[in-house]
């Protein structure tokens, strides 16, 4: 690649360089996000190089695998991309960092063992752009920050060696991501994306990049704080109204009534957006989310009591699930110590193969505490080991070796599960924390049945 010489606050030079496919891109952390938003801009013709620390990545990628199995249509751009040589790869930053004029950070911001948000990813990238950053880029920073993050931390960094100087010779934005796992494709190109640039015209200039890869609704923001703090609102919404179903379900059971058909009715009214009950919620985004906030109001002096208890709630469940399944083996006169039970769905959410933070980890610890022989079976982990334990591939030739099962992710899979099939177990003794067994039919089969939140059966 060439140095670039595109006056990148210039939105008509932008616009034809987009036109002339002239514009240089560079992806940091090709990862679950950054994979496919790279493959997404090489597609439409730039030149677009991806860079990740990970080698074993780099080396996979170099000899032309696809990472990300559940990606649906992503293989296909994979292959189209490296046979039109629009896309490349280095864990060498400073190979590819000064060559382009669009640099996106999709970087993990996890959080460590006390919940406390973990931004070292980025603070070391924006440490090394501070170096190695072209006079005249332009910085996106997609991956889920704090409102504030970009003006108090990133731009001092970028800053740091004072050769560059924010809106002089270098301009920086958000682009906060909000695609679903599984689906990426799909929400990349139709969901709307918040932006936010470090001034109007980088707003302008952001949304005309990213109206040219993704042909998408861009919402604009007046700055990166207030891009950053939508996406955080919109996933603790949920991470709260979550906690909101769960906690009352519990409630519900025990009056007998089922959440189900309370929360099937409830959506009619045209203001009640349904959220269901579950056994916790994992994954990258929402606890991580929450605890964004938590810390954001922690820095600021407030106190964001709401949150704070729908995480205390949504990290309980698990250890319902454990007494729905105790309740259980009661009223079948089984005990736990020693018993064979059966983990359906190890993933945090249906239909994708993803682990972080997943709550069947914290139910499988509990159990194993208990003394119980745990069992994994879940279609898109087969013939692996997760949470130390071998994954069963074969559901049918697993079920009559167990004494009770226990649906913790709600996989489309399970849903065809003929109920007879969990007559096959020892005891027929199951538990559903995702509302996808028919109650009903249970009682017909004489299973032994909870279901978090089903009462009234
Ligand atoms: N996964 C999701 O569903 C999702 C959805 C919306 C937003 N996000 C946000 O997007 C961001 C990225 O998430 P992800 O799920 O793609 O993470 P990921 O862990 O799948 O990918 C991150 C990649 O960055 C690489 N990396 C780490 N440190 C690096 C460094 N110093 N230099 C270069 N590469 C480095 C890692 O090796 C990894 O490949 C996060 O902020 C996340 O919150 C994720």
């Amino acid at each position: 690649m060439s140095n670039s010489k595109i006056n990148i606050k210039n939105l008509e030079e932008v616009k034809n360089s987009l036109d002339s496919k002239s514009l240089k891109v560079c992806v940091i952390g090709i990862g679950r996000i950054g994979l496919p938003t790279a493959l997404s801009f090489a597609k439409s013709g730039l030149q677009t190089i991806g860079v990740d620390i990970n080698e074993d990545l780099i080396q996979k990628i170099n000899s032309g695998v696809f990472p990300l199995k559940d990606e649906p249509g992503y293989e296909e751009i994979f292959k189209q991309v490296l046979n039109d040589k629009t896309f490349s790869v280095t864990s060498k930053i400073e190979d590819a960092v000064p060559h382009c004029d669009l640099i996106l950070l999709s970087l993990p911001t996890p959080m460590d063992q006390n919940n406390i948000p973990d931004y070292s990813a980025l603070r070391s990238v924006a440490t090394h752009l501070s170096d190695i950053l072209s006079s005249d880029s332009l910085v996106i920073v997609e991956s889920t920050i704090e409102p504030g993050f970009i003006e108090d931390e990133i731009i001092p960094l970028i800053s740091k060696s004072n050769r560059l100087k924010i809106e002089e010779n270098f301009q920086i934005g958000v682009c906060p991501e909000n695609a679903n796992p599984g689906e990426i494709l799909h929400d990349f190109t139709n969901l709307p994306r918040l932006v936010g640039g470090i001034n109007q015209n980088i707003t302008q200039i952001i949304k005309l990049i990213y109206n040219f890869i993704f042909s998408v609704d861009l919402i604009e923001m007046p700055d990166c704080k207030t891009a950053n703090a939508v996406k955080l609102t919109t996933n603790v919404f949920r991470d709260i109204n979550i906690a909101f179903v769960s906690e009352l379900s519990i409630m519900f059971e025990k009056l007998g009534i089922d959440t189900m058909k309370v929360l099937e009715a409830a959506k009619m009214k045209y203001n009640f957006q349904i959220h269901y009950p579950g056994a916790g919620v994992g994954g990258p985004c929402l606890p991580i989310n929450s605890y964004q906030l938590l810390n954001t109001a922690r820095r600021t002096g407030v106190k964001l009591n709401m949150i704070e208890s729908g995480r205390k709630i949504n990290e309980k469940m698990p250890e319902y699930v454990v007494e729905l399944i105790s309740n259980a083996f009661d009223e079948s006169n089984q005990i736990l110590e020693n018993s064979k039970i059966l983990i359906l769905g190890i993933s945090y959410k249906p239909n994708v193969k993803d682990v972080q933070l997943s709550p069947a980890k914290i139910i499988v610890e509990k159990l194993q505490k208990l003394g119980v022989d745990v069992y994994l079976h879940d279609p898109f982990f087969n013939s692996t080991v997760i949470f130390g334990l071998e994954t069963q591939n074969n559901l049918e030739n697993i079920l009559p070796e167990m004494d009770g099962a226990i649906i913790v992710t709600g996989h489309d899979d399970f849903k065809n599960i003929p109920i007879t099939s969990f007559l096959k177990m020892k005891h027929p003794v199951l538990v559903d924390t995702r509302g996808i067994i028919d109650p009903v039919s249970t009682k017909k089969e004489k299973i032994i049945f909870k279901g978090l939140g089903r009462g009234g059966f």
